[in-house]
């Protein structure tokens, strides 16, 4: 059996997921040889709780290892970049969480707080590209596989809609997929020049992942080349500013957004005419919306990434299922819910670091990469110039990097 030795950077939300999601991994021996996160007390709790014998307050003790194959970048955005490119040059592998990267102001003075607010999005859109393909360029001269964790890829909905969409031989004309949520909680979402943008970055990267992969699927399939987006145009807002939300003394969604939007909607025109449309907020209410819908010219295809309702569950109050967990950011334990049987694999996350270890362990690139993670980059921050100036953004008038 091949072994595969990982160290993750972070210990998060989402490094929670990836040890679990690594512990599922199948005919490959994962180890988690070490963890690295910036408070001695969090990273020492959570190499506890998950048996992870070695644990620092340096990701750079896991860059230096001899033990470590792989680093899992499970840091705030604004450390991808950094931690990406001293992993390639370490000649280890990376698993880089969404988004691969962004523009966070680091070329400004410290002082300047609203980098969301200061800078054009075009200037935005330039350095962001340039980082994304620092990244890319780094793995590739560095000869190691660059695994950009798009779970939206792997959730087992998507898996069979590109089954579907090959079996019809039909035509992807229209995709609207959407992630919102009631706003995340994390500290660093709050500001740009620590998330890299609002929600259109932070949540609309899965959806975008998941529009822009399945166009790839079928121009391969089709022409054996993908089919990329051509131009976008979006709107984003900030919906818990306005008056009649700030009046309202009980808030059940995420407000204290600093200089980030909490709405988007972006639309996409793909290089063969056809679209996509993707929706990312932070005031939905009711758990977290995962959905991918595509229209084909003879079929159509609907995913529900949160678990589609197949178990259904009522309680008259909120205590009666205890500390049983029911689902993602739900408000209430009271009334109906729709728990998913098993969360993580519906959204794809086990299967994701499958791949990731059976690429690391072969000569072939992971389902998701770093081109992916680059196409998401570049579609957002075009996103974001089309907002700003209230018109459509042809792909080909940015600087192609
Ligand atoms: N795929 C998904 O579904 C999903 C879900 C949530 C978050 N994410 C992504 O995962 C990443 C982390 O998000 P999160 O929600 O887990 O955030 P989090 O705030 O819960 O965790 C971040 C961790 O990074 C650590 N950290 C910060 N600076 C560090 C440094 N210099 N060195 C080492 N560790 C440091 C923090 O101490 C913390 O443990 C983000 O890029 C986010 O976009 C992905």
């Amino acid at each position: 059996m091949e072994r595969v030795r990982v160290g993750i950077g972070g210990c998060g939300f989402v490094a929670h997921i990836h040890v679990n999601a690594l512990s599922r991994v199948a005919g490959i021996e994962v180890e988690i040889a070490g963890i690295a996160s910036r408070t001695k007390e969090r990273v020492e709790s959570f190499a506890k709780q998950c048996g992870i014998n070695n644990c620092y307050t340096d990701y750079r003790y896991l860059l230096d290892s001899k033990d470590i194959d792989v680093i899992d970048v499970c840091v705030p955005n604004i450390l991808h970049e950094k931690v990406c490119i001293e992993t390639a040059m370490a000649g280890k592998h990376i698993i880089c969480e969404k988004p691969l990267t962004g523009y966070f102001g680091k070329d400004l003075a410290e002082t300047v707080e609203n980098v969301g607010k200061t800078i054009p999005k075009r200037q935005m859109y330039v350095r962001a590209m340039e980082s994304a393909q620092k990244i890319v360029q780094e793995a590739k001269s560095n000869e190691v596989k660059l695994c950009y964790a798009e779970n939206y890829v792997y959730a087992p909905e998507l898996t069979k809609a590109k089954r579907l969409i090959g079996a019809s031989k039909g035509t992807i004309l229209d995709i609207r997929a959407e992630e919102s949520h009631s706003g995340s909680h994390a500290a660093y979402a709050k500001k740009w020049k620590l998330a890299g943008g609002g929600s259109l970055l932070r949540l609309g990267s899965h959806p975008l992942g998941a529009a822009i992969h399945l166009k790839h699927f079928e121009g391969l399939m089709t022409e054996g080349k993908p089919i990329k987006v051509k131009s976008v145009t979006a709107e984003i807002g900030n919906l818990t500013k306005t008056p009649s939300f700030l009046k309202e003394s009980k808030k059940w969604l995420v407000s204290d957004w600093e200089d980030v939007e909490d709405w988007s909607a972006v639309f996409l025109t793909f290089e063969d005419g056809t679209k996509a449309t993707v929706f990312a907020n932070d005031v939905t209410l009711g758990g977290v919306v995962n959905t991918v819908t595509v229209q084909l010219s003879n079929s159509v295809v609907k995913c529900n990434l949160s678990g589609g309702g197949a178990c259904q569950a009522y309680a008259p109050a909120p205590e009666i299922f205890s500390e049983e967990y029911l689902t993602e950011k739900l408000e209430t334990r009271a009334g109906w819910s729709f728990p998913a049987p098993d969360e993580d694999w519906m959204r794809g996350y086990p299967q994701e670091m499958q791949d990731f270890m059976e690429s690391v362990c072969s000569d072939r690139d992971p389902i998701s990469d770093g081109e992916l993670g680059k196409e998401v980059v570049r579609v957002a921050y075009a996103g974001y110039i089309a907002a700003e100036e209230g018109r459509k953004v042809e792909i080909s008038e940015l600087r192609n990097l």
